[in-house]
């Protein structure tokens, strides 16, 4: 419907029937206004698949939802760098809700990994937001095509279950724009998604619902957002402030006291009644681009969608560790299946989430159908239970047995269910004990021990050095089992790359000693040195980086160019390198681009991921992979401007295996175009001013007066100090404000110290 149409619509509503819009109606419905036309519609959760709920409603994950399909969770998901197929998700995902009658999907959910720790990360996709932002966009891109909404969420600086409902999470300008903003906004720029959820916590005091300058300002005047907000279930504190601040949907519904409470502000007139229009001209806005593009002859294609969510999850599977090519397994070879997770995969986390798998299939399942695998060679063993974190020293000695007796022992282990969970954080990143003694007891009589994780989150490896290979599985899906299969038996060639650093001990994080917060606030002092940002700023060793993951063949680099070596921050930057897979097998590559500023006046990370890439290759094969950066690649956010700033200088373009180690570089010089206004005032210190062209001049023609005036007396005072060298003196004086000189140069006046402050300001 067009926009003037709906304003037309709005027109002829009662006070009364607008602000009933702005609440749902009930858990998962919208409010519609049958006399108007105006329809009511289903908005359900996900983001891995569809979590539509019928009578027995919650948002916790508690009652079941429909038979849908679970996909790869946004852990696994972000592992794949692979846009298309993210988009190909989305795209099934729409037409799955077509099927269903759907009209908005709860996600991507997208928040930044700050800290292993956070309950939620196995829903989220990344510490980078670079990645973050690209892959929810691909995700966003992928369902909106099929017109249905999405709602990216928890909008913003959601990173912690603790108290996520009253904490505030406490940061400085510089950090939200670069790391916690950033994760959403190029995905909203360039998606533009139907609506956001905007998360529970507050934001340097204010309820996120309430925030004005989040909601309003930065969200559609800066970045042209133009559906409608919801709040999370249940985020809902002032209602009619929240409306100001441009939260249009409260969620779930409101049982109608807070609609009466926009009635009654309107009618009272602390808001004006052209607020609660737009309100509802951006919240019909998008209704009626659903109800106008129904898909009615979709329909849910199970069978298909299962086949989608194996193939997704073979994408997103990180190969940790290949000590001597363990991995992939010849059919011939005779190998222990151990652990739990072989027989009953965690394929999904718990919450909001949580689908309801129309079937699951393990790895034990899929032996019986995947090609290259003789089920004949395989045994299993259960070898821990994971109800309970208690070591079971039948089932351990019966795994031992197995493991010993075969060439080659699978142990399918990570985190159960209780262990990660919406709701509330984990304390530590251990695995269950049950489960490292028996990765340890088995690899003691095994030298072939291979490890396949399931788990949301980086874990602790106490085992590592002992065991041969290492799959990071994540929270793979219902198809999870034949993923992992394929991998392991080479059928598929696994190509996923931690999106975030796997740290070798809790303690090394970057928010260790504040992750949580106290008394409800939680201050993000680590400000942008999040993930691998700190740890390659700090040069620390890690257990496996972000970037990380390996592959059954090789691949190699050559010929990084730039097509201009020095060019002014609004040109953009073409960049080419070539890539040869080097081995015998056909395999996919995830090309990484960091920037690294050389030199500078700002405090930065060492090196940040600009851009990333993800191609195919047949042996031999090479192909040139372009990328094109603009000023954002190069560009910090200035808290003087309130913007992206870029300093002159050397830059390194670097191509990283991962963000340590880098294969690649090439040195390129930005020159800013964007003056500062400098004002000095007597606090200004000499090196801003010598800092400063103009500055310098105007500064050392006053010296040179006041000096030629007094030159025999500076004279006998640099005699007294003679422990004091020029370059000694220039070192200091680089941090002394121009006040100080009435102290310490003769002949310095309040009036000259005005005089000079006043010739510095002039424009
Ligand atoms: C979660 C959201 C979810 C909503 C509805 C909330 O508790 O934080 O991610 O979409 O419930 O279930």
């Amino acid at each position: 419907m067009e926009r003037e149409n709906i304003k037309e619509l709005i027109s002829q509503m009662t006070l009364e029937e607008k602000a009933s819009l702005c609440s749902g109606l009930d858990f998962w419905h919208t409010k519609g206004v049958e006399r108007l036309g105006i329809p009511s519609e289903m908005v359900c959760d996900g983001p891995h698949g569809l979590r539509k709920q019928d009578d027995a409603a919650d948002h916790l994950g508690i009652n079941d939802s429909i038979k849908a399909v679970c996909f790869p969770a946004g852990c696994a998901t972000a592992s794949s760098f692979n846009r298309d197929l993210v988009r190909k998700l989305g795209e099934t995902l729409g037409e799955e809700c077509q099927a269903e009658h759907v009209s908005t999907i709860l996600g991507p959910a997208m928040n930044i990994k700050r800290s292993p720790l956070c309950g939620r990360n196995f829903e989220y996709y990344s510490e980078d937001p670079y990645v973050s932002t690209e892959i929810a966009g691909a995700l966003v891109h992928g369902v909106q095509s099929k017109h249905v909404g999405t709602s990216p969420k928890h909008f913003m600086a959601n990173n912690q279950e603790y108290h996520r409902m009253t904490s505030s999470s406490e940061m400085d300008e510089r950090t939200m724009r670069e790391i916690y903003l950033a994760s959403f906004e190029r995905m909203v720029k360039n998606e533009k998604p139907w609506t956001i959820m905007n998360s529970y916590n507050k934001l340097n005091g204010t309820y996120l619902c309430e925030n004005k300058e989040i909601l309003t300002d930065i969200l559609r005047k800066e970045w042209g957002f133009d559906g409608y907000v919801m709040t999370d279930w249940g985020a809902m504190d002032d209602r009619v402030e929240a409306l100001k601040a441009g939260c249009n949907l409260e969620m779930p519904s409101c049982g109608g006291v807070t609609d009466a409470e926009i009635v009654a502000a309107v009618q009272e007139g602390t808001l004006d009644e052209a607020v609660l229009d737009q309100c509802c001209e951006e919240f019909l806005n998008i209704i009626f681009q659903y109800e106008e593009n129904r898909d009615k002859d979709a329909v849910f294609q199970f069978e298909r969608d299962h086949g989608l969510a194996r193939q997704i999850e073979e994408e997103c599977i990180v190969l940790l560790k290949n000590e001597g090519a363990v991995l992939p397994l010849s059919p011939d070879k005779n190998v222990a299946f151990i652990g739990k997770y072989a027989k009953a995969p965690r394929y999904q986390g718990g919450g909001s989430s949580h689908i309801n798998s129309y079937k699951v299939e393990s790895a034990l399942d899929a032996v019986e159908f995947a090609k290259n695998v003789r089920k004949d060679r395989i045994v299993f063993a259960q070898g821990y239970d994971d109800k309970e974190d208690r070591i079971d020293e039948e089932l351990c000695a019966e795994a031992v047995e197995k493991a010993q007796n075969a060439d080659v022992a699978v142990i399918f282990a990570g985190l159960p269910d209780n262990f990660e969970s919406e709701g509330y954080d984990r304390k530590h990143m251990r695995m269950p004990d049950c489960q490292n003694h028996l990765i340890e007891a088995v690899a003691a009589v095994q030298p072939n021990t291979i490890v396949v994780l399931h788990n949301g989150a980086p874990v602790e490896m106490p085992w590592i050095d002992q065991v041969k290979g290492v799959l990071e599985a994540y929270l793979g899906g219902q198809a999870v089992g034949g993923a992992v299969v394929n991998v392991l038996y080479g059928n598929a060639n696994p190509s996923g790359r931690l999106a975030e650093t796997f740290p070798l001990r809790l303690q090394d994080t970057p928010c260790y000693l504040t992750f949580g917060g106290e008394h409800d606030k939680s201050v993000y002092a680590e400000g942008i040195f999040v993930g691998y940002r700190y740890y390659t700023s700090k040069d620390m060793r890690v257990l496996f980086p972000f970037g990380h993951g390996l592959s059954y063949t090789t691949f190699a680099y050559k010929n990084l160019s730039v097509d201009k070596k020095v060019f002014n921050e609004n040109e953009s930057l073409n960049i080419s390198v070539d890539v040869t897979n080097t081995g015998t097998r056909f395999g996919k590559e995830v090309i990484q681009l960091y920037v690294a500023p050389k030199g500078g006046t700002v405090i930065r990370p060492l090196r940040e991921l600009r851009a990333f890439d993800k191609i195919g290759l047949n042996p031999g094969e090479t192909k040139t992979v372009t990328f094109v950066l603009d000023k954002r690649a190069f560009a910090y956010w200035n808290t003087e401007i309130h913007n992206w700033r870029v300093e002159s200088g050397a830059y390194e373009i670097q191509i990283g295996e991962n963000a340590q180690d880098i294969v690649l570089s090439n040195t390129v010089t930005v020159n800013s175009v964007t003056d500062i206004p400098k004002v000095y005032t007597r606090n200004s210190t000499m090196g801003e001013i010598l800092e400063d062209p103009k500055g310098k001049e105007i500064f050392q023609k006053t010296m040179a007066q006041i000096l030629g005036d007094n030159a025999q007396l500076i004279a006998a005072q640099e005699d007294n100090s003679g422990a004091i060298n020029e370059e000694m003196m220039t070192a200091m004086a680089e941090g002394m404000p121009l006040r100080q000189m009435l102290s310490f140069i003769p002949g310095v006046s309040r009036n000259v110290l005005e005089e000079l402050i006043n010739k510095l300001n002039e424009k």
